[in-house]
């Protein structure tokens, strides 16, 4: 199930329509809200997951966040897609 809504959040937040982006919870803001106040940038907690395949990388995320500021399932999927569309190259 997660697996599922996570693809989902990632299909909508990397979908180019302003439609689709409008509904789908916007990873940016959510991190600006959840996380910017501790994490400035993504930059520095990212280093660890670079290395991951993506799969992967999301996979660890989305088991770490729930209980790190990120509980809410689709706030955290869209989190998740904007640091991987964002924040994963070196
Ligand atoms: C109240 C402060 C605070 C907030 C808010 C916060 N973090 Fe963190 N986070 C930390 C601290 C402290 C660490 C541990 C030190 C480090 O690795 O930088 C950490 C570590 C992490 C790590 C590394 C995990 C690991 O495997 O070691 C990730 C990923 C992360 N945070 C992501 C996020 C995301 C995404 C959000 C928003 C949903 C968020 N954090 C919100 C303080 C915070």
């Amino acid at each position: 199930m997660r697996r599922i809504a996570l693809a989902l959040a990632l299909a909508a937040s990397l979908s180019a329509s302003p439609q689709a982006a409008a509904q789908a919870p916007d990873g940016a803001s959510a991190y600006a809200e959840a996380c910017a106040s501790c994490h400035r940038t993504p930059a520095r907690f990212m280093r660890r997951y670079l290395d991951m395949a993506p799969a992967q990388r999301q996979a660890e995320l989305d088991r770490f966040l729930p209980g790190h500021y990120a509980p809410d399932a689709a706030k955290r999927g869209a989190i998740i897609a904007w640091l991987e569309a964002n924040h994963t190259r070196r």
